[in-house]
């Protein structure tokens, strides 16, 4: 499907040969993002885990699996989304076709100038013109700017799921949209 635009970033969807790219994107803004808060050895291994050019190449690649890029004016990859539909439903909502949003990411250079709300428009059409009717995504209840941005999109606090961190386990927000 054709990609969207706004003010020279465009998003468009990514094919196998985009794998190394977003592994490489997807670890660094992991770090940028989580860094602080998510710290060695356990980040190391989370990111082979998470980021490995196989794991990518099958998100983009896979059944009911698709990345989205967003490129700068000069064709720089800054923002992704991975988004797959599922039989998991979030709670309240069954019955419902649904899409989980798994990651999404802009670069701190980037944001603050609709790059994110683009996104996720895109990714909520993508969604809509297959049939969905929710779409969710799970967050870290301690990142404010991510809840704060969900909010602003319309997104509602559903339930909460584990995210594992090596020895560590987070209690995420489960923040749902209705399409
Ligand atoms: C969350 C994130 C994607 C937002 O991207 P962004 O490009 O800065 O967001 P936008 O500029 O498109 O903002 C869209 C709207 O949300 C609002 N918004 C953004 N952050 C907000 C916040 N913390 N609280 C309230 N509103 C917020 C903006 O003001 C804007 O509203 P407006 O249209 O009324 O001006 C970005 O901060 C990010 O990637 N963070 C690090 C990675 C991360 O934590 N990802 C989420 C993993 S679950």
């Amino acid at each position: 499907m054709p990609g969207t635009q706004i003010d020279e970033y465009t998003v468009r969807r990514c094919s196998g040969d985009d794998a190394e790219t977003i592994a490489a994107l997807g670890a660094r803004l992991f770090v940028q993002a989580y860094g602080p808060t998510h710290p060695e050895p356990d980040r190391s291994r989370y990111l082979a885990k998470a980021y490995s050019v196989d794991v990518i190449a099958e998100a983009i690649e896979g059944d009911g699996s698709a990345v989205f890029v967003v490129e700068d004016p000069e064709g720089a990859p800054i923002g992704y989304a991975h988004m797959i539909s599922t039989m998991e439903i979030p709670p309240g909502m069954d019955g419902w076709r649904a899409f989980e949003i798994v990651r999404f990411y802009v670069d701190a250079a980037h944001q603050g100038r609709g790059v994110g709300a683009m996104l996720m428009n895109h990714c909520c059409n993508v969604a809509r013109q297959t049939g969905g009717e929710v779409i969710w995504l799970q967050t870290w209840s301690q990142a404010s700017w991510a809840i704060g941005f969900y909010l602003r999109l319309g997104f509602k606090i559903v339930g909460k799921k584990a995210f594992y961190f090596g020895e560590r386990v987070d209690d995420d927000h489960v923040m749902a949209l209705r399409l």
